[in-house]
């Protein structure tokens, strides 16, 4: 089972990133947090960060037909990018939308994500965890056919 992890914009600086909000924990440690589940899970997974809407687009578009499922993470792009959106129904791979924050606690422009109604499910608020949690989702579906 393939899983490709996105992650957008300014996840890059995690770790010197408003670390009381994100962590400490920077995006080369989570990916290998994630790593580690991940082959526990029987996932193969691969992984990609940018800064630019186009790039990810780019990336979900040569997903198809390689990948099973995506574990993204949007940045505040989750806020308003209808072209990310339209790209993952597009492709039609299952996705999952990963928060480390919990955007329903924290400004009112994050509460809102145009992302979340073409995803599977969103996982928000548990730091590293959320990216974990929609693994064993994955993994469980996948027990059930899925
Ligand atoms: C974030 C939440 C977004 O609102 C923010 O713009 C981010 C990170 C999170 O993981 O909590 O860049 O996606």
């Amino acid at each position: 089972m393939k899983v490709l992890v996105l992650h957008g914009p300014n996840l890059n600086l995690l770790g010197q990133r408003e670390p009381e909000i994100y962590g400490h924990r920077t995006l080369d440690q989570i990916n290998e947090e994630i790593e580690v589940l991940g082959s526990q899970l029987g996932l193969q997974i691969d992984f990609f960060q940018s800064n630019q809407e186009g790039l990810l687009i780019d990336r979900i578009h040569r997903a198809h037909g390689v990948y099973e499922w995506i574990v993204f993470n949007p940045g505040a792009l989750s806020h308003y990018s209808y072209a990310l959106r339209d790209a993952i129904t597009a492709v039609g791979i299952p996705t999952i939308e990963v928060h480390l924050s919990n955007i329903q606690a924290r400004e009112p422009f994050r509460s809102h994500s145009v992302i979340a109604p073409v995803c599977v499910g969103q996982v928000s608020g548990f730091g590293t965890a959320s990216y974990l949690l929609a693994l064993y989702a994955i993994f469980e579906q996948v027990g059930r056919g899925k």
